[in-house]
Protein backbone atom coordinates (compact mmCIF):
# COMPACT_ATOMS: atom_id res chain seq x y z
CA UNK A 1 0.00 0.00 0.00
CA UNK A 2 2.73 2.53 0.81
CA UNK A 3 4.51 4.55 -1.74
CA UNK A 4 8.52 4.09 -2.42
CA UNK A 5 10.71 6.47 -4.36
CA UNK A 6 14.65 6.55 -4.51
CA UNK A 7 17.15 7.53 -6.48
CA UNK A 8 20.91 7.55 -6.56
CA UNK A 9 23.33 9.34 -8.96
CA UNK A 10 25.20 12.56 -9.39
CA UNK A 11 23.82 15.69 -6.74
CA UNK A 12 20.77 16.98 -7.71
CA UNK A 13 18.06 19.15 -6.43
CA UNK A 14 17.28 15.62 -4.74
CA UNK A 15 14.28 16.91 -1.91
CA UNK A 16 12.46 18.50 -4.86
CA UNK A 17 12.38 15.24 -6.82
CA UNK A 18 11.60 12.73 -3.88
CA UNK A 19 8.40 15.17 -3.19
CA UNK A 20 7.14 15.33 -6.43
CA UNK A 21 7.81 11.34 -6.54
CA UNK A 22 5.89 10.39 -3.62
CA UNK A 23 3.16 13.05 -4.38
CA UNK A 24 2.44 10.74 -7.61
CA UNK A 25 2.39 7.22 -4.77
CA UNK A 26 0.29 9.70 -2.39
CA UNK A 27 -2.94 7.46 -3.53
CA UNK A 28 -0.79 4.23 -2.23
CA UNK A 29 -0.86 5.54 1.33
CA UNK A 30 -1.22 8.95 2.68
CA UNK A 31 -1.17 8.65 6.36
CA UNK A 32 2.12 10.32 6.64
CA UNK A 33 5.59 10.22 4.94
CA UNK A 34 9.32 10.61 5.33
CA UNK A 35 12.27 11.12 3.58
CA UNK A 36 16.11 10.39 3.99
CA UNK A 37 18.90 12.05 1.98
CA UNK A 38 22.78 10.90 2.35
CA UNK A 39 24.80 13.48 3.39
CA UNK A 40 28.48 12.69 4.41
CA UNK A 41 28.50 9.41 5.99
CA UNK A 42 25.23 9.70 7.78
CA UNK A 43 21.71 10.41 6.64
CA UNK A 44 19.45 13.19 7.12
CA UNK A 45 16.09 12.17 7.83
CA UNK A 46 12.47 14.45 7.98
CA UNK A 47 9.33 12.28 8.72
CA UNK A 48 5.64 14.13 9.25
CA UNK A 49 2.32 12.82 9.64
CA UNK A 50 -0.39 13.77 7.44
CA UNK A 51 -0.34 14.77 3.27
CA UNK A 52 3.01 15.35 1.54
CA UNK A 53 3.87 18.90 1.83
CA UNK A 54 6.57 21.74 0.84
CA UNK A 55 8.64 21.71 -2.63
CA UNK A 56 11.48 20.39 -1.09
CA UNK A 57 13.63 23.54 -0.97
CA UNK A 58 14.63 22.92 2.41
CA UNK A 59 16.61 19.89 1.76
CA UNK A 60 20.47 20.55 0.42
CA UNK A 61 21.51 18.93 -3.05
CA UNK A 62 22.33 15.68 -2.50
CA UNK A 63 23.61 12.13 -4.55
CA UNK A 64 21.64 9.61 -2.94
CA UNK A 65 17.92 9.77 -1.22
CA UNK A 66 14.76 7.76 -0.69
CA UNK A 67 11.24 8.98 0.38
CA UNK A 68 8.04 6.53 1.71
CA UNK A 69 4.72 7.63 1.70
CA UNK A 70 2.81 5.03 4.64
CA UNK A 71 -0.74 3.77 5.08
CA UNK A 72 -0.27 2.28 8.85
CA UNK A 73 -0.46 -1.17 9.44
CA UNK A 74 2.07 -1.82 12.56
CA UNK A 75 2.37 1.33 14.96
CA UNK A 76 0.31 4.09 14.92
CA UNK A 77 -0.29 7.59 12.94
CA UNK A 78 3.14 8.98 14.46
CA UNK A 79 6.24 10.85 12.94
CA UNK A 80 8.46 8.03 14.38
CA UNK A 81 6.86 5.42 12.60
CA UNK A 82 6.64 6.77 9.23
CA UNK A 83 9.43 5.83 6.99
CA UNK A 84 12.57 6.16 6.24
CA UNK A 85 14.08 3.71 9.39
CA UNK A 86 17.60 3.81 10.58
CA UNK A 87 19.98 1.55 11.92
CA UNK A 88 21.23 2.65 15.42
CA UNK A 89 24.30 4.17 14.11
CA UNK A 90 22.59 6.45 11.28
CA UNK A 91 24.32 4.88 8.24
CA UNK A 92 21.48 2.72 7.15
CA UNK A 93 18.11 3.76 6.21
CA UNK A 94 15.42 1.59 4.99
CA UNK A 95 11.65 1.60 3.25
CA UNK A 96 9.70 -0.63 3.37
CA UNK A 97 5.63 -2.33 1.94
CA UNK A 98 4.26 -5.30 3.23
CA UNK A 99 3.90 -6.91 6.65
CA UNK A 100 6.74 -8.46 8.28
CA UNK A 101 5.02 -11.24 9.65
CA UNK A 102 7.76 -12.62 12.31
CA UNK A 103 8.90 -8.98 12.92
CA UNK A 104 7.84 -9.88 16.91
CA UNK A 105 10.69 -12.62 17.43
CA UNK A 106 13.44 -10.40 15.39
CA UNK A 107 12.34 -7.32 17.01
CA UNK A 108 12.92 -9.32 20.62
CA UNK A 109 16.05 -10.95 19.34
CA UNK A 110 17.49 -7.42 18.28
CA UNK A 111 16.21 -5.93 21.42
CA UNK A 112 18.49 -8.45 23.99
CA UNK A 113 21.28 -7.76 21.37
CA UNK A 114 21.60 -3.83 22.68
CA UNK A 115 19.78 -2.58 19.69
CA UNK A 116 17.57 0.75 20.22
CA UNK A 117 14.10 0.79 18.35
CA UNK A 118 12.58 4.40 17.44
CA UNK A 119 9.54 3.21 15.98
CA UNK A 120 6.56 0.57 16.94
CA UNK A 121 7.14 -0.73 13.32
CA UNK A 122 8.13 -3.87 11.58
CA UNK A 123 10.08 -2.18 9.40
CA UNK A 124 12.60 -1.07 11.50
CA UNK A 125 13.84 -4.27 12.42
CA UNK A 126 14.95 -4.83 8.76
CA UNK A 127 17.61 -1.54 9.87
CA UNK A 128 19.09 -2.98 12.76
CA UNK A 129 18.99 -6.52 10.73
CA UNK A 130 21.12 -4.65 8.18
CA UNK A 131 23.51 -2.98 10.74
CA UNK A 132 24.58 -6.67 12.09
CA UNK A 133 24.37 -8.20 8.83
CA UNK A 134 27.25 -5.26 7.70
CA UNK A 135 28.47 -5.07 11.33
CA UNK A 136 32.25 -6.48 9.83
CA UNK A 137 31.34 -5.01 6.55
CA UNK A 138 30.65 -6.68 3.45
CA UNK A 139 28.69 -5.96 0.71
CA UNK A 140 25.20 -4.15 1.06
CA UNK A 141 23.03 -6.69 -1.58
CA UNK A 142 24.59 -9.71 0.14
CA UNK A 143 23.48 -8.79 3.51
CA UNK A 144 19.93 -7.67 2.17
CA UNK A 145 19.82 -11.23 0.42
CA UNK A 146 20.29 -12.43 4.02
CA UNK A 147 18.06 -10.00 5.96
CA UNK A 148 14.97 -10.68 3.63
CA UNK A 149 15.40 -14.26 3.69
CA UNK A 150 14.45 -14.32 7.23
CA UNK A 151 11.55 -12.09 6.82
CA UNK A 152 8.54 -13.53 6.68
CA UNK A 153 5.20 -12.38 4.47
CA UNK A 154 4.78 -9.99 1.35
CA UNK A 155 7.35 -7.44 1.44
CA UNK A 156 9.25 -4.79 -0.69
CA UNK A 157 12.73 -3.36 0.86
CA UNK A 158 14.83 -1.02 0.01
CA UNK A 159 17.77 0.30 1.78
CA UNK A 160 20.66 2.82 1.43
CA UNK A 161 23.90 3.22 2.57
CA UNK A 162 25.10 6.43 3.06
CA UNK A 163 28.86 5.64 3.66
CA UNK A 164 29.00 3.63 0.08
CA UNK A 165 26.53 5.84 -1.46
CA UNK A 166 24.33 2.68 -2.59
CA UNK A 167 21.12 1.30 -2.62
CA UNK A 168 19.69 -2.49 -2.56
CA UNK A 169 16.33 -3.73 -2.84
CA UNK A 170 14.75 -6.70 -3.13
CA UNK A 171 10.64 -7.88 -2.61
CA UNK A 172 8.13 -10.68 -2.21
CA UNK A 173 5.26 -9.98 -4.53
CA UNK A 174 5.09 -6.60 -3.45
CA UNK A 175 6.12 -4.51 -6.47
CA UNK A 176 9.22 -2.76 -7.32
CA UNK A 177 10.50 -0.73 -10.18
CA UNK A 178 13.48 0.78 -11.62
CA UNK A 179 14.85 2.85 -14.42
CA UNK A 180 17.44 4.97 -15.14
CA UNK A 181 17.02 9.01 -16.03
CA UNK A 182 19.81 11.06 -17.22
CA UNK A 183 21.92 11.66 -14.01
CA UNK A 184 21.62 8.75 -12.08
CA UNK A 185 19.04 5.66 -11.37
CA UNK A 186 15.75 5.46 -9.83
CA UNK A 187 13.70 2.83 -7.73
CA UNK A 188 9.79 3.08 -7.04
CA UNK A 189 6.85 0.84 -5.98
CA UNK A 190 4.68 2.15 -9.21
CA UNK A 191 6.04 2.88 -12.93
CA UNK A 192 4.24 6.44 -12.46
CA UNK A 193 6.63 7.77 -10.51
CA UNK A 194 9.41 6.91 -12.55
CA UNK A 195 7.88 7.81 -16.07
CA UNK A 196 9.10 11.69 -15.83
CA UNK A 197 12.73 10.46 -15.18
CA UNK A 198 13.19 7.46 -17.83
CA UNK A 199 11.87 6.00 -20.61
CA UNK A 200 11.83 2.44 -19.98
CA UNK A 201 12.53 0.39 -16.57
CA UNK A 202 13.43 -3.00 -15.34
CA UNK A 203 10.08 -4.79 -13.44
CA UNK A 204 11.93 -6.52 -9.97
CA UNK A 205 10.64 -9.76 -9.70
CA UNK A 206 10.33 -12.54 -6.86
CA UNK A 207 13.91 -13.78 -6.02
CA UNK A 208 15.59 -11.18 -7.46
CA UNK A 209 17.87 -8.52 -5.55
CA UNK A 210 18.99 -4.93 -7.69
CA UNK A 211 21.82 -2.68 -6.79
CA UNK A 212 21.61 0.97 -7.54
CA UNK A 213 24.72 3.01 -7.41
CA UNK A 214 26.08 6.41 -9.63
CA UNK A 215 26.91 3.95 -12.24
CA UNK A 216 23.44 2.31 -12.86
CA UNK A 217 21.55 -0.84 -12.12
CA UNK A 218 22.56 -4.65 -11.18
CA UNK A 219 20.85 -7.22 -10.82
CA UNK A 220 21.29 -10.52 -9.34
CA UNK A 221 19.65 -13.77 -8.01
CA UNK A 222 19.19 -13.38 -4.65
CA UNK A 223 19.50 -16.81 -3.34
CA UNK A 224 22.98 -17.63 -5.62
CA UNK A 225 23.96 -13.77 -6.39
CA UNK A 226 24.53 -14.56 -9.83
CA UNK A 227 24.48 -11.62 -12.11
CA UNK A 228 21.21 -11.12 -14.13
CA UNK A 229 20.43 -9.67 -17.33
CA UNK A 230 18.32 -6.79 -17.11
CA UNK A 231 15.16 -6.94 -19.14
CA UNK A 232 13.76 -3.93 -19.99
CA UNK A 233 9.68 -2.83 -20.58
CA UNK A 234 9.32 0.67 -22.41
CA UNK A 235 6.86 2.89 -19.77
CA UNK A 236 4.20 3.09 -21.69
CA UNK A 237 1.76 5.09 -19.03
CA UNK A 238 1.63 8.43 -19.59
CA UNK A 239 2.19 11.31 -17.07
CA UNK A 240 -0.50 14.48 -18.77
CA UNK A 241 -2.94 11.24 -18.77
CA UNK A 242 -2.39 11.11 -15.24
CA UNK A 243 -3.02 14.95 -14.70
CA UNK A 244 -5.90 16.19 -12.88
CA UNK A 245 -6.21 19.14 -15.65
CA UNK A 246 -9.77 21.33 -15.13
CA UNK A 247 -11.38 18.92 -12.52
CA UNK A 248 -11.84 19.34 -9.37
CA UNK A 249 -10.91 15.97 -8.26
CA UNK A 250 -9.54 12.59 -9.52
CA UNK A 251 -12.75 11.16 -8.74
CA UNK A 252 -15.22 13.02 -10.55
CA UNK A 253 -12.29 13.44 -13.88
CA UNK A 254 -12.67 8.95 -13.58
CA UNK A 255 -16.05 9.35 -13.85
CA UNK A 256 -16.47 11.57 -16.39
CA UNK A 257 -13.96 9.23 -19.28
CA UNK A 258 -15.66 6.10 -18.61
CA UNK A 259 -17.77 6.22 -21.68
CA UNK A 260 -14.65 6.75 -23.73
CA UNK A 261 -12.98 4.34 -21.71
CA UNK A 262 -15.44 1.26 -22.28
CA UNK A 263 -15.69 2.61 -25.99
CA UNK A 264 -12.15 2.05 -26.45
CA UNK A 265 -12.20 -1.26 -24.92
CA UNK A 266 -14.88 -2.38 -27.30
CA UNK A 267 -12.23 -1.32 -30.56
CA UNK A 268 -8.94 -2.68 -28.99
CA UNK A 269 -10.00 -5.13 -26.58
CA UNK A 270 -11.69 -7.60 -29.25
CA UNK A 271 -8.49 -10.32 -29.62
CA UNK A 272 -8.08 -10.45 -26.09
CA UNK A 273 -11.54 -10.90 -25.22
CA UNK A 274 -12.69 -13.16 -27.84
CA UNK A 275 -8.99 -15.48 -26.44
CA UNK A 276 -10.37 -15.18 -22.90
CA UNK A 277 -14.23 -16.43 -24.47
CA UNK A 278 -12.40 -19.51 -25.79
CA UNK A 279 -10.56 -20.20 -22.69
CA UNK A 280 -13.75 -20.20 -20.78
CA UNK A 281 -15.26 -22.86 -23.25
CA UNK A 282 -12.36 -24.78 -23.12
CA UNK A 283 -12.03 -24.62 -19.55
CA UNK A 284 -13.52 -27.49 -17.19
CA UNK A 285 -14.48 -25.14 -15.11
CA UNK A 286 -13.77 -21.51 -14.36
CA UNK A 287 -14.05 -19.05 -11.83
CA UNK A 288 -13.76 -15.33 -11.27
CA UNK A 289 -11.77 -13.88 -8.41
CA UNK A 290 -11.52 -9.93 -7.22
CA UNK A 291 -11.52 -7.66 -3.92
CA UNK A 292 -13.86 -4.73 -3.02
CA UNK A 293 -15.16 -3.12 -6.05
CA UNK A 294 -13.62 -6.17 -8.46
CA UNK A 295 -15.62 -8.49 -6.81
CA UNK A 296 -18.90 -7.01 -7.39
CA UNK A 297 -17.48 -6.70 -11.10
CA UNK A 298 -16.79 -10.23 -10.65
CA UNK A 299 -20.38 -11.33 -9.76
CA UNK A 300 -21.98 -9.25 -12.74
CA UNK A 301 -19.43 -11.38 -14.78
CA UNK A 302 -21.50 -14.05 -13.57
CA UNK A 303 -24.48 -13.18 -13.95
CA UNK A 304 -24.23 -11.68 -17.57
CA UNK A 305 -22.53 -15.49 -18.74
CA UNK A 306 -25.35 -17.21 -16.95
CA UNK A 307 -27.53 -14.70 -18.67
CA UNK A 308 -25.83 -14.42 -22.20
CA UNK A 309 -24.08 -17.58 -22.67
CA UNK A 310 -25.67 -20.04 -20.73
CA UNK A 311 -22.49 -20.57 -18.81
CA UNK A 312 -21.93 -21.08 -15.49
CA UNK A 313 -18.80 -19.49 -13.56
CA UNK A 314 -18.02 -19.40 -9.61
CA UNK A 315 -17.07 -16.03 -8.51
CA UNK A 316 -14.84 -16.18 -5.14
CA UNK A 317 -13.71 -13.44 -3.14
CA UNK A 318 -9.94 -12.91 -3.05
CA UNK A 319 -8.85 -13.52 0.51
CA UNK A 320 -11.54 -16.37 0.74
CA UNK A 321 -10.02 -18.02 -2.12
CA UNK A 322 -7.89 -20.69 0.00
CA UNK A 323 -11.30 -22.27 1.04
CA UNK A 324 -12.16 -22.75 -2.31
CA UNK A 325 -8.36 -24.45 -3.01
CA UNK A 326 -9.63 -28.07 -3.08
CA UNK A 327 -11.90 -27.68 -5.59
CA UNK A 328 -9.44 -26.38 -8.12
CA UNK A 329 -8.20 -28.91 -10.56
CA UNK A 330 -6.03 -29.31 -13.61
CA UNK A 331 -7.94 -28.00 -16.38
CA UNK A 332 -9.51 -25.12 -14.44
CA UNK A 333 -9.86 -21.46 -15.55
CA UNK A 334 -9.26 -18.88 -12.44
CA UNK A 335 -9.86 -15.28 -13.79
CA UNK A 336 -8.56 -12.68 -11.61
CA UNK A 337 -10.21 -9.03 -11.54
CA UNK A 338 -7.43 -6.05 -11.02
CA UNK A 339 -7.21 -2.48 -11.53
CA UNK A 340 -4.17 -2.29 -10.17
CA UNK A 341 -2.75 -5.93 -10.50
CA UNK A 342 -0.90 -5.99 -7.26
CA UNK A 343 -3.56 -6.26 -4.74
CA UNK A 344 -2.17 -9.24 -2.45
CA UNK A 345 -5.27 -10.96 -1.72
CA UNK A 346 -5.83 -11.48 -5.27
CA UNK A 347 -2.30 -12.23 -5.90
CA UNK A 348 -2.06 -14.91 -2.95
CA UNK A 349 -5.08 -16.78 -4.67
CA UNK A 350 -3.98 -16.67 -7.87
CA UNK A 351 -0.82 -18.46 -6.57
CA UNK A 352 -3.48 -21.31 -5.11
CA UNK A 353 -4.88 -21.97 -8.02
CA UNK A 354 -1.47 -21.91 -10.02
CA UNK A 355 -0.43 -25.07 -7.32
CA UNK A 356 -3.75 -26.56 -8.07
CA UNK A 357 -3.02 -26.55 -11.28
CA UNK A 358 -5.29 -24.25 -12.90
CA UNK A 359 -4.76 -21.78 -15.84
CA UNK A 360 -4.46 -18.58 -14.75
CA UNK A 361 -6.03 -15.11 -16.73
CA UNK A 362 -6.37 -11.30 -15.72
CA UNK A 363 -8.81 -8.74 -16.19
CA UNK A 364 -6.51 -6.07 -15.56
CA UNK A 365 -6.05 -2.64 -15.70
CA UNK A 366 -2.54 -1.70 -14.71
CA UNK A 367 -0.12 -3.36 -17.24
CA UNK A 368 3.07 -5.44 -16.51
CA UNK A 369 1.52 -4.71 -12.61
CA UNK A 370 2.81 -8.48 -10.42
CA UNK A 371 -0.88 -10.22 -11.84
CA UNK A 372 -0.13 -8.95 -15.56
CA UNK A 373 3.28 -10.90 -15.27
CA UNK A 374 2.22 -13.61 -13.72
CA UNK A 375 -0.41 -14.94 -15.55
CA UNK A 376 -1.03 -17.14 -18.51
CA UNK A 377 -3.83 -15.07 -20.28
CA UNK A 378 -5.01 -11.95 -20.21
CA UNK A 379 -7.34 -9.01 -20.88
CA UNK A 380 -5.97 -5.70 -20.80
CA UNK A 381 -8.99 -2.58 -19.51
CA UNK A 382 -6.35 0.02 -21.13
CA UNK A 383 -8.43 2.48 -18.26
CA UNK A 384 -5.52 4.37 -17.96
CA UNK A 385 -4.37 5.43 -14.61
CA UNK A 386 -6.36 5.71 -11.94
CA UNK A 387 -6.12 7.82 -9.39
CA UNK A 388 -8.67 8.08 -7.36
CA UNK A 389 -8.59 5.53 -4.55
CA UNK A 390 -12.51 4.67 -5.39
CA UNK A 391 -12.57 2.17 -8.69
CA UNK A 392 -15.01 3.86 -10.98
CA UNK A 393 -13.59 3.31 -14.81
CA UNK A 394 -11.86 0.23 -14.10
CA UNK A 395 -15.48 -0.97 -12.69
CA UNK A 396 -17.27 -0.28 -15.79
CA UNK A 397 -14.37 -1.30 -17.64
CA UNK A 398 -14.30 -4.63 -16.43
CA UNK A 399 -18.05 -4.61 -16.49
CA UNK A 400 -17.93 -3.91 -20.09
CA UNK A 401 -15.15 -6.84 -20.71
CA UNK A 402 -17.31 -9.38 -18.95
CA UNK A 403 -20.36 -8.07 -21.49
CA UNK A 404 -18.56 -8.54 -24.56
CA UNK A 405 -16.95 -11.80 -23.22
CA UNK A 406 -20.28 -13.00 -22.48
CA UNK A 407 -21.40 -11.98 -25.76
CA UNK A 408 -18.22 -13.56 -27.66
CA UNK A 409 -18.81 -16.91 -25.83
CA UNK A 410 -22.43 -17.01 -26.96
CA UNK A 411 -21.05 -15.93 -30.56
CA UNK A 412 -22.28 -12.14 -31.38
CA UNK A 413 -19.21 -10.50 -30.05
CA UNK A 414 -20.74 -7.64 -32.40
CA UNK A 415 -23.74 -7.85 -30.27
CA UNK A 416 -21.97 -7.19 -27.23
CA UNK A 417 -20.14 -3.95 -29.11
CA UNK A 418 -23.43 -2.36 -29.54
CA UNK A 419 -24.90 -2.74 -26.40
CA UNK A 420 -21.45 -0.83 -24.75
CA UNK A 421 -21.63 1.77 -27.05
CA UNK A 422 -25.08 2.07 -26.02
CA UNK A 423 -24.15 2.48 -22.74
CA UNK A 424 -21.40 4.79 -23.32
CA UNK A 425 -23.78 7.16 -25.03
CA UNK A 426 -26.12 6.65 -22.10
CA UNK A 427 -23.69 7.52 -19.32
CA UNK A 428 -22.52 11.10 -21.83
CA UNK A 429 -25.86 11.91 -21.62
CA UNK A 430 -26.54 11.18 -18.18
CA UNK A 431 -23.23 13.51 -16.93
CA UNK A 432 -24.79 16.02 -18.42
CA UNK A 433 -25.56 19.11 -16.07
CA UNK A 434 -29.13 18.76 -16.14
CA UNK A 435 -29.12 15.25 -15.38
CA UNK A 436 -26.99 15.58 -12.63
CA UNK A 437 -29.22 18.04 -10.97
CA UNK A 438 -31.78 15.14 -9.18
CA UNK A 439 -28.58 13.22 -7.90
CA UNK A 440 -27.04 16.71 -6.29
CA UNK A 441 -30.57 16.96 -5.14
CA UNK A 442 -30.76 13.19 -3.87
CA UNK A 443 -27.00 14.13 -2.01
CA UNK A 444 -28.37 17.15 -0.27
CA UNK A 445 -31.23 15.34 1.18
CA UNK A 446 -29.32 12.22 2.41
CA UNK A 447 -26.17 14.39 3.51
CA UNK A 448 -26.91 13.75 6.86
CA UNK A 449 -28.11 10.03 6.99
CA UNK A 450 -26.24 7.47 9.33
CA UNK A 451 -27.48 4.90 7.29
CA UNK A 452 -28.43 3.49 3.98
CA UNK A 453 -30.08 0.44 2.06
CA UNK A 454 -29.47 -0.30 -1.79
CA UNK A 455 -31.54 -2.97 -3.49
CA UNK A 456 -31.90 -4.87 -6.71
CA UNK A 457 -32.32 -7.93 -8.07
CA UNK A 458 -31.30 -10.56 -10.90
CA UNK A 459 -28.72 -8.18 -13.44
CA UNK A 460 -29.44 -5.44 -10.58
CA UNK A 461 -28.22 -6.98 -7.49
CA UNK A 462 -24.57 -6.67 -8.09
CA UNK A 463 -25.09 -3.22 -8.97
CA UNK A 464 -26.39 -2.57 -5.80
CA UNK A 465 -23.70 -3.64 -3.63
CA UNK A 466 -21.26 -2.38 -5.55
CA UNK A 467 -23.86 1.24 -5.34
CA UNK A 468 -23.28 0.62 -1.39
CA UNK A 469 -19.71 0.58 -1.64
CA UNK A 470 -18.94 3.32 -3.35
CA UNK A 471 -21.46 5.46 -1.56
CA UNK A 472 -20.11 3.95 1.74
CA UNK A 473 -16.48 4.86 1.12
CA UNK A 474 -16.77 8.12 0.28
CA UNK A 475 -19.72 9.58 2.00
CA UNK A 476 -18.96 6.96 4.76
CA UNK A 477 -22.94 6.61 5.44
CA UNK A 478 -23.25 2.75 6.29
CA UNK A 479 -24.93 1.96 2.90
CA UNK A 480 -25.80 -1.55 2.45
CA UNK A 481 -26.53 -3.32 -0.41
CA UNK A 482 -29.05 -6.35 -0.67
CA UNK A 483 -31.09 -8.69 -2.97
CA UNK A 484 -34.45 -6.66 -2.87
CA UNK A 485 -35.80 -10.45 -1.98
CA UNK A 486 -34.06 -10.46 1.14
CA UNK A 487 -35.44 -7.48 2.88
CA UNK A 488 -38.23 -9.24 4.72
CA UNK A 489 -35.72 -11.79 5.40
CA UNK A 490 -34.42 -9.23 7.96
CA UNK A 491 -33.04 -6.36 6.78
CA UNK A 492 -36.86 -4.60 6.95
CA UNK A 493 -36.04 -4.12 10.62
CA UNK A 494 -33.83 -1.13 9.89
CA UNK A 495 -35.95 0.60 8.26
CA UNK A 496 -37.11 3.85 9.96
CA UNK A 497 -39.03 6.86 8.36
CA UNK A 498 -36.53 8.89 6.37
CA UNK A 499 -34.29 6.01 6.08
CA UNK A 500 -33.09 6.14 2.67
CA UNK A 501 -33.32 3.38 0.28
CA UNK A 502 -31.98 3.63 -3.18
CA UNK A 503 -33.84 1.12 -5.45
CA UNK A 504 -32.55 0.04 -8.37
CA UNK A 505 -35.70 -0.97 -10.68
CA UNK A 506 -34.79 -1.94 -14.35
CA UNK A 507 -37.15 -2.72 -17.15
CA UNK A 508 -36.85 -6.34 -16.99
CA UNK A 509 -38.17 -8.85 -15.83
CA UNK A 510 -37.48 -7.88 -11.60
CA UNK A 511 -39.01 -4.76 -12.06
CA UNK A 512 -42.59 -5.83 -10.16
CA UNK A 513 -40.42 -7.88 -7.81
CA UNK A 514 -38.17 -4.81 -7.20
CA UNK A 515 -41.26 -2.16 -6.87
CA UNK A 516 -43.03 -4.24 -4.33
CA UNK A 517 -39.84 -4.64 -2.31
CA UNK A 518 -40.16 -0.38 -2.78
CA UNK A 519 -43.94 -0.66 -1.57
CA UNK A 520 -42.77 -2.19 1.25
CA UNK A 521 -39.95 0.01 2.06
CA UNK A 522 -41.77 2.95 1.42
CA UNK A 523 -44.87 1.88 3.66
CA UNK A 524 -42.34 1.93 6.88
CA UNK A 525 -41.50 5.31 6.22
CA UNK A 526 -38.35 5.03 3.77
CA UNK A 527 -37.09 7.88 1.50
CA UNK A 528 -37.07 6.47 -1.88
CA UNK A 529 -34.53 7.16 -4.63
CA UNK A 530 -35.57 5.22 -7.94
CA UNK A 531 -32.65 4.37 -10.60
CA UNK A 532 -34.06 3.04 -13.87
CA UNK A 533 -35.50 3.61 -16.80
CA UNK A 534 -39.16 4.47 -15.61
CA UNK A 535 -40.34 6.85 -13.53
CA UNK A 536 -42.77 5.39 -10.37
CA UNK A 537 -45.14 7.36 -7.97
CA UNK A 538 -43.23 5.01 -5.14
CA UNK A 539 -39.88 6.97 -5.61
CA UNK A 540 -39.63 10.49 -3.60
CA UNK A 541 -36.80 11.15 -6.08
CA UNK A 542 -36.08 9.23 -9.53
CA UNK A 543 -32.84 9.36 -11.41
CA UNK A 544 -33.12 8.12 -14.97
CA UNK A 545 -31.00 5.58 -16.44
CA UNK A 546 -31.45 4.94 -20.18
CA UNK A 547 -32.47 2.19 -21.23
CA UNK A 548 -29.61 -0.02 -22.33
CA UNK A 549 -31.04 -3.79 -22.08
CA UNK A 550 -28.06 -6.26 -20.46
CA UNK A 551 -25.54 -2.85 -20.26
CA UNK A 552 -27.68 -2.35 -17.39
CA UNK A 553 -25.06 -3.01 -14.88
CA UNK A 554 -22.42 -0.30 -16.65
CA UNK A 555 -25.19 2.60 -16.49
CA UNK A 556 -26.22 1.65 -12.78
CA UNK A 557 -22.79 2.46 -11.95
CA UNK A 558 -23.04 6.26 -12.60
CA UNK A 559 -26.03 7.30 -10.04
CA UNK A 560 -24.34 5.79 -7.03
CA UNK A 561 -20.49 7.10 -8.04
CA UNK A 562 -22.16 10.43 -8.30
CA UNK A 563 -23.99 10.26 -5.35
CA UNK A 564 -21.58 9.39 -3.29
CA UNK A 565 -19.27 11.87 -4.56
CA UNK A 566 -21.69 14.88 -4.01
CA UNK A 567 -22.72 13.65 -0.76
CA UNK A 568 -19.09 13.57 -0.22
CA UNK A 569 -18.74 17.17 -0.86
CA UNK A 570 -21.11 18.10 1.01
CA UNK A 571 -20.19 17.18 4.33
CA UNK A 572 -16.47 18.59 3.34
CA UNK A 573 -14.96 15.03 2.65
CA UNK A 574 -11.67 14.83 0.29
CA UNK A 575 -13.26 11.82 -2.18
CA UNK A 576 -9.65 11.36 -3.91
CA UNK A 577 -8.08 9.94 -0.13
CA UNK A 578 -11.22 8.41 1.50
CA UNK A 579 -10.33 8.17 5.74
CA UNK A 580 -8.46 4.55 6.38
CA UNK A 581 -7.90 3.69 2.81
CA UNK A 582 -5.61 3.07 0.05
CA UNK A 583 -5.21 2.18 -3.52
CA UNK A 584 -3.47 -1.00 -4.33
CA UNK A 585 -3.68 -3.28 -1.30
CA UNK A 586 -0.17 -5.03 -1.32
CA UNK A 587 -0.41 -6.08 2.18
CA UNK A 588 -2.91 -8.79 3.32
C1 LIG B 1 -13.36 0.33 -4.08
C2 LIG B 1 -12.00 -0.03 -4.30
C3 LIG B 1 -11.50 -1.33 -3.74
C4 LIG B 1 -10.71 -2.07 -4.83
C5 LIG B 1 -10.07 -3.34 -4.27
C6 LIG B 1 -9.38 -4.16 -5.34
O1 LIG B 1 -13.68 1.54 -4.66
O2 LIG B 1 -11.27 0.68 -4.93
O3 LIG B 1 -12.53 -2.12 -3.24
O4 LIG B 1 -11.60 -2.39 -5.86
O5 LIG B 1 -9.14 -2.98 -3.28
O6 LIG B 1 -8.40 -3.42 -6.00
P1 LIG B 1 -7.81 -3.86 -7.39
O7 LIG B 1 -8.89 -3.78 -8.40
O8 LIG B 1 -6.68 -2.93 -7.64
O9 LIG B 1 -7.35 -5.30 -7.22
Amino acid sequence: MCGVFGYVGEQVDLGSDLLRGLRTLEYRGYDSWGVALGRGRGIDVVKRVGRVHGDGGEFAPAEIGFGHTRWATHGGVTDANAHPHLDCAGHLAVIHNGIIDNHRDLRSGLIRRGHRFRSETDSEVVAHLMEEALLDGGDLGAALAAVFARLGGLNAVVVMDARTREMAAVKRVSPLVAGVGPSGAFIASDALALRPHADRAVYLEDGQLLRMTRQGLALFDAATLHPLPLRWAELDCSVAEAALGAYPHFMIKEIAEQPAVIERLVERGRAEIEALAEAIAEARATALVGCGTAANAALTGRYLFARIAGVRLDTVVGAEFAAHAPFVASGDLVIALSQSGETADLIEAALIARAGGARLAAIVNVKRSTLDRMVDLRLHLGAGPEQCVLATKSYTAKVAALLLAAHAAAGDYARGAGLVRTAAEGLREMLREERVAPVREAAARIRDAGHMFVIGRGLAYPSALEAALKIKEVSYIHAEGFASGELKHGVIALIEPGTPCLIYAPNDETRADVLSGAMELKSRGGFTIGVGPEPDPLFDIHLPTPDVGDAAPIVNALPAQLLGYHVAMLRGHDPDRPRNLAKSVTVK
